[in-house]
């Protein structure tokens, strides 16, 4: 089902399902398409990870203080990324195969964990591996697509709940650029595979932060979208990054 503007629920199963047949086409050479996706086009991977990281990366402010938690981390692409001197990073995901991939990829870094956890209950998977230190960044990177609309707000309520007073907050999202979109067991012929997504639009995302976020003393700093034309190669959705400061 592909429904413009109105209302319906995604199932989580279906998505875990999909997350955990990416997990088996990784490939060594082109690691990060397994949650990128273009299967078939190595190099607008790498063009858009790049671009991402350029005009991202900053934006966050680490430093050596920085506690970073990424919520939905995949195979911790972020991770990977962040090559300056941070305190600790925490990449939660409800994917094992992820988790598994991305402790072995950081093997050699003491300072970044790996838990298995939903986005939406992420104080539970703080709980259970007995992290107790608050996080000052968080990084929510292409994760609310795949969550409902109470559990979107779920995890933007959550998220007050595991920083500090002073934090930065980065989403980088696909949205609907006109109208809502929700591909519901949609078989995508990219993919080879039922697909799962709910687009929303900006001002449905921020009516949600509205709630949650901006109640907990945070204020959007910067927003816009994230690549060009060269690097979107779609008319309905586009990714969009919003920067929140308290
Ligand atoms: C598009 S990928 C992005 C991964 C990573 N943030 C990145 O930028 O490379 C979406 C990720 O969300 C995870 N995910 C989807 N729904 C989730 C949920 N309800 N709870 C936790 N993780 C979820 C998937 O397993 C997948 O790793």
């Amino acid at each position: 089902m592909r429904l413009k503007g109105g209302h319906e629920e995604i199932n989580y199963d279906a998505t875990k399902a999909f997350f955990n047949n990416r997990a088996g086409k990784y490939n060594e050479a082109n690691p990060y398409a397994v949650t990128m996706y273009q299967d078939n086009n190595p190099e607008l991977v790498k063009q858009r990870n790049a671009k991402e990281m350029e005009k991202l990366l900053p934006l966050l402010k680490l430093d050596k203080n920085s506690r970073v938690l990424d919520i939905a981390c995949g195979i911790g692409r972020w991770s990977d990324a962040i090559t300056t001197e941070i305190d600790k990073y925490c990449g939660i995901d409800f994917c094992e195969e992820f988790i598994l991939k991305a402790r072995e990829l950081n093997k050699e870094k003491n300072n970044r964990f790996f838990f298995t956890g939903k986005s939406n209950e992420i104080t539970v998977s703080l709980l259970n591996n007995e992290w107790e230190d608050k996080f000052n960044r968080i990084l929510l990177i292409g994760a609310l697509v795949y969550l409902n609309d109470e559990d979107l707000e779920n995890t933007f309520k959550q998220i007050s709940e595991v920083i500090t007073d002073s934090a930065i907050v980065v989403i980088r999202e696909p949205i609907g650029i006109d109208e809502r979109l929700t591909l519901k067991q949609h078989f995508s012929e990219e993919l080879e595979d039922n697909y799962n997504a709910i687009y929303r639009t900006r001002d449905e995302i921020v009516a949600s932060m509205e709630k949650t976020l901006f109640v907990n003393g945070f204020k959007i700093n910067d927003e816009a979208f994230l690549f060009d034309k060269a690097l979107n190669n779609r008319k309905e959705t586009a990714q969009y990054y919003f920067v929140l400061e308290r």
